[in-house]
């Protein structure tokens, strides 16, 4: 009876925490007011040193410890970071974006703007758009090519 109450106990510890690692917790201060403005966290790599918000005007600043490569889910495309990513958010809507740049069709694309609509991210670069599910972008990224850079 006892063994049958500790076998129920730890298939119940065990469910748990895995039900625990698949709702990853925001990383950091900025990947949290990420999501306050409608955002998933994984736009942010998790690599994320520090960040300055201005709450009036909604221009924000974050730095990470260096550029980052990322690959976005889900076509796989190459995206590159740069040490500081700016830019002016609202709820919904990220504009003036800069230090986020994509590779498509043999170049580099600056993302331009980010909005949440909905279960969808739109993305911007310049006046192209490409919308994929928010849902891609649940975990925040490492960072590629290094294996620890802090
Ligand atoms: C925040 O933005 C407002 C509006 O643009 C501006 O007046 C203010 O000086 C900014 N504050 C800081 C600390 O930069």
């Amino acid at each position: 009876m006892t063994k049958l109450f500790f076998l129920i106990s730890l298939i119940f510890v065990l469910i748990t925490f895995t039900s625990q690692l698949e709702k990853q917790k925001p990383p950091t201060a900025a990947h949290t007011e990420l999501t306050n403005y409608g955002f998933p966290i994984g736009l942010l790599p998790s690599s994320v040193k520090s960040y300055t918000f201005n709450q009036t005007s909604g221009e924000f600043s974050v730095e990470l410890g260096g550029a980052c490569k990322i690959t976005l889910p889900p076509d796989n495309y190459l995206a590159m970071y740069s040490k500081r990513v700016s830019g002016k958010i609202v709820e919904g809507r990220i504009a003036e974006l800069d230090g986020i740049r994509v590779r498509a069709f043999f170049k580099w694309w600056s993302i331009t703007g980010i909005s949440s609509s909905g279960d969808n991210l739109v993305f911007e670069v310049g006046m192209i758009t490409a919308k994929y599910p928010s849902k891609n972008f649940d975990e925040s990224p490492q960072c590629e090519g290094k294996h620890s850079s802090s």
